[in-house]
């Protein structure tokens, strides 16, 4: 027991958000370098025209050079045991980072400092304050003219609608970036051999130093000191309370590529995070150090390994231990079942694991019995956490196979893609599988789909963009509508998902109103809890 404590209160377990080419990638790498996980720069990432991450495992992430799906990855620092969810970067894979966000404990923001929060991940941001949780950021690439950290910072506040402190203040950018204040510890890290493709060295400093006097000019020895005063006299004070109900993001600044301010902010991070908290189910609060083993599958993914074309379902571990071997009770599939091949994940290295804990992620072979949301617990204390939320598509498709003779593939490829949550598909009632209409977030996600099909499945497909862009859920039970009699504008359209769920499709918010003003009694739900595709 002492050990099962000690174990999960090691735990950091946290995604990771940007805006594409922020410098996600160049600080993830940073934190396995420290952890000793790579012995090298240049591992995570190969050179630009080669340029993929350990993480990026399709091809078409190679070669757009975005993060499409999610990966995790695993290492240990200054005894923590730490596990990195990487998310997608780009706006129309934002469902995906909800998702990761579920299974994370606190999330890490990485902003461009000469950008501040870019319009495409401005999705990402809002997402992560929908959960709730700790968020913390780091202004990257201050190694390069910025825009004012003033601005920055109100630009956060703003964007985010919580309130950002300062854990330390940028001494200059670009050239004359000269180091960081560190505001808690009250002492100046100052750093020399500023190029970008060197590591710099780091010196602390206390403020009034004549050696801080030394390395600063005139000019940037008295703004420091005005800053210190006037952010002194400003703004939010620091709340921990505040910070981990995520209602206040502690703001670190700093550059990744000559790494600097980055192991400084992974030290903070870290005391200010917290190892797994208690989570809610259907029998009340979950302990994370309650002997009994519980999970959530967050992520479920096909295909990772062409060779083997096999599917995997992450889960976060909520309480115990897993071990390997042992039964476990899949409450959506009502049986005992045994998690087999139970890995985990560096990018595409993957190690079997004989024993996890709760904070961890494991990937565990899925003979297609997982949706995202489902439970496994143990047989003696069983569980259930609450689906995952599924976000009402705004672009709709209809979507069928060139080759007639293909639809085997068809069916089995839109299917198991639906299931992993990357599209949401859904049926006019009456017509068969040949034709499917696709619902998506982003219009990547197609992009996505028509890849994989090609690539996986051997199936082309004809894709015809429909005109809708609002869904809604019929929320009255079945039995009470008969779909023939509700009264719709001749824009709007009735789908059912797989589940047997009836759907309206709108054109425009007006229609919806229209739809509620004409039928008498008609509940529409904006998104479904429901975790079948
Ligand atoms: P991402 O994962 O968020 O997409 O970003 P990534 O780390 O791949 O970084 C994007 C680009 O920004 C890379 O340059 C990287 O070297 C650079 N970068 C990251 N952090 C910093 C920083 O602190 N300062 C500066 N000046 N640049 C930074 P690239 O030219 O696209 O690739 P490469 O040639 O460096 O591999």
């Amino acid at each position: 027991m002492a050990d099962l404590r000690k174990e999960i209160e090691a735990r950091r377990t946290f995604a990771i958000i940007s805006h594409p080419d922020a410098g996600k990638t160049t600080i993830t790498e940073k934190f396995l370098l420290y952890g000793g996980a790579i012995q090298e720069a240049g591992m995570v990432k190969g050179k630009k025209n080669s340029r993929h991450a350990v993480s990026d495992w399709m091809e078409i992430e190679k070669q757009r050079g975005i993060s499409v799906t999610s990966s995790v990855l695993q290492f240990h620092y200054d005894g923590y045991c730490i596990n990195i969810l990487d998310t997608p970067g780009h706006q129309d894979f934002s469902e995906d980072t909800y998702r990761t966000l579920m299974a994370a404990d606190s999330a890490v923001m990485v902003i461009d400092a000469s950008k501040g929060v870019e319009a495409q991940t401005r999705k990402l941001f809002k997402v992560c304050v929908m959960r709730d949780i700790p968020i913390f950021t780091f202004i990257n690439k201050m190694d390069r003219e910025s825009r004012d950290p003033y601005e920055l910072l109100e630009e956060i506040e703003n964007e985010l609608g919580i309130g950002a402190y300062a854990v330390n203040w940028p001494i200059g950018s670009g050239r004359e970036f000269k180091g960081v204040y560190d505001r808690i510890d009250e002492e100046v890290i100052a750093f020399e051999g500023l190029d970008a493709r060197h590591e710099v060295t780091a010196t602390r400093m206390r403020f009034g130093d004549d050696a801080l006097r030394a390395a600063l000019s005139e000019i940037q020895y008295q703004t420091l000191s005005d800053d210190i005063e006037l952010l002194a006299g400003a703004g939010d004070d620091f709340d921990l309370d505040a910070v981990r109900h995520g209602r206040l993001s502690p703001v670190f600044f700093g550059s990744a590529l000559t790494n600097f301010g980055v192991e400084p902010f992974l030290k903070k991070f870290l005391t200010m995070t917290t190892s797994p908290l208690p989570r809610q189910s259907d029998i009340g609060l979950v302990d994370p150090f309650d002997a009994h083993f519980s999970a959530f599958v967050f992520k479920i993914q096909a295909n990772m390994n062409k060779a083997h074309r096999d599917r995997i379902a992450f889960m976060r571990i909520c309480s115990g231990k897993f071990e390997r071997g042992r039964d476990v009770w899949h409450v959506q599939g009502g049986k005992k079942i045994q998690l087999a091949q139970p890995q985990q994940l560096m990018a595409q290295d993957r190690s079997i694991v004989d024993e996890a804990y709760a904070g961890d992620i494991i990937g565990v072979f899925d003979p297609g019995i997982f949706s995202i949301g489902d439970t496994v617990c143990s047989p003696e204390r069983r569980c259930a956490y609450s689906g995952i939320p599924t976000f009402a598509p705004e672009l709709f498709a209809r979507v069928r196979q060139k080759d007639t003779l293909k639809r085997k593939q068809f069916v089995k490829g839109t299917t198991q893609i639906a299931q992993e949550g990357a599209i949401q598909i859904f049926q006019e009632p009456g017509t068969g599988m040949e034709e499917v209409i696709v619902g998506v977030v982003g219009v990547l996600q197609f992009e996505v789909l028509e890849y994989r099909l090609r690539n996986e499945y051997k199936v082309e497909i004809i894709r015809e963009m429909l005109p809708y862009e609002h869904l809604r859920w019929i929320a009255n039970p079945p039995e009470s509508y008969d779909p023939k009699s509700l009264k719709l504008t001749s824009d709007t359209k009735i789908v059912q998902d797989f589940s047997g769920n009836l759907l309206l499709l709108f054109s425009s918010p007006w229609n919806i109103s229209w739809a509620l003003d004409h039928n008498d009694g008609l509940e529409l739900r904006e998104f479904s809890e429901n975790t079948d595709h």
